[in-house]
């Protein structure tokens, strides 16, 4: 089949397109023709040698994929050669041919093409994971995400509205501000420009938000804590901005805090599976009739990973970015 290869980890051109074996099925897992897949920021620090892909995962990139079942493994129910289907990846969707575990799999919403299923699982699993269940988003609560204009923040814009709740988002420029405003952020700041603690007061009217959905770390400890409502959480995602930072505890045990770090590719099968259970349950309406839809950049052909990598490592996006790999 063909894949994306890496010979030596580094810079984007470290990346090309070439022949691989395909994966062998598995007990409790499906064969899917790849027709596309979903590029994270994840993608980026695994090309460069920096995010190993967990025990017994694909070594290829790629977190997310839609296509085809081709094969169904003995005993797995609910699923048939020829479903249109999305799933989220331990690894492996920069390829034609992607064996995931069943648990990980949702049928693509007919309304959605390919290319916008691939570019769904693993954000909408990411935010419903750490803004609903782990940091336990009240009823008509709020939500400070970071990186509006990624994939995880138009994810956590679009879900935390569909529940009604209030999101802020921050974002590098006015244009993406914008567009998170279009997509439905209740406030947003300009971090480049503007004091986001002080959006952030101003747009709870002084009591702080519940959630801070967080993949900056260091850099935005303390202020994301002084965000925080009583009894809020923080969930740590990301270290774009660093892992080591200094606070005073006294914060934490004043306002009664939490802070959670989270990662869900290293999550076992099973656990996976609940996640998607879970988010099914609460948003598979809205999925299935075609309602929740990515916001997608760009589509580049596979070959162009090195140009799709670029395009994610310089923020030029907004939404998700795609790769065909099939069609
Ligand atoms: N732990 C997990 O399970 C998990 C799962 C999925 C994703 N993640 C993490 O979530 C983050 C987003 O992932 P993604 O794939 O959606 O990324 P992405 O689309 O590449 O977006 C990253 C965004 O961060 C913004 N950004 C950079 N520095 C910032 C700063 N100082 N303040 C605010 N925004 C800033 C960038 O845009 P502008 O600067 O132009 O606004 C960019 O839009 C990544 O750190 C990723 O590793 C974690």
């Amino acid at each position: 089949m063909k894949a994306i290869l890496i010979d030596e980890p580094g810079d984007e051109d470290c990346m090309r397109l070439g022949e691989a074996d395909a994966p062998a099925l598995e007990p409790g897992a499906l064969r899917i023709a790849n027709h596309a897949a979903g590029v994270n920021r994840a993608d980026l620090m695994q090309r460069r040698g920096l995010y190993p892909p967990p025990p017994g995962a694909s070594p290829l990139l790629g977190l997310e994929c839609a296509g085809e079942v081709v094969e169904v493994a003995h005993g797995v129910s609910g699923f048939a050669p020829g479903d249109r289907v999305m799933a989220l990846l331990p690894g492996g969707g920069y390829a034609e041919e992607v064996v995931v575990d069943a648990g990980s799999v949702l049928p693509l919403p007919p309304a959605l093409s390919f290319e916008e299923g691939a570019g769904l699982m693993e954000t909408l699993l990411t935010v419903f994971l750490n803004v609903f269940q782990l940091g336990q988003l009240p009823e008509g609560g709020s939500v400070l995400v970071h990186g509006g204009g990624s994939g995880i923040g138009t994810t956590t814009i679009d879900l935390v509205k569909r529940a009604g709740g209030r999101v802020i988002a921050t974002a590098g420029s006015d244009e993406k501000c914008r567009r998170c405003r279009e997509l439905g952020a209740d406030a947003v700041a300009n971090y480049r420009e503007q004091d986001w603690v002080e959006v952030v007061r101003e747009a709870t009217s002084g009591r702080g938000v519940d959630v801070v959905l967080d993949s900056i770390g260091a850099a935005y400890l303390k202020q994301n804590l002084d965000c925080l409502a009583v009894d809020g959480a923080l969930v740590l995602i990301g270290l774009m901005g660093g892992a080591k930072s200094e606070i005073s505890l006294a914060t934490l045990l004043a306002r009664r805090l939490r802070v959670i770090g989270s990662t869900l590719r290293t999550r076992t099968a099973a656990q996976k599976a609940g996640i998607v259970r879970g988010f099914v349950e609460r948003f598979g309406a809205d999925l299935e009739a075609g309602r929740i839809r990515p916001v997608l950049d760009r589509v580049f052909a596979l070959g162009e990973a090195p140009e799709a990598h670029r395009t994610l490592q310089a923020s030029r996006h907004f939404g998700k970015v795609v790769l065909r790999v099939r069609g």
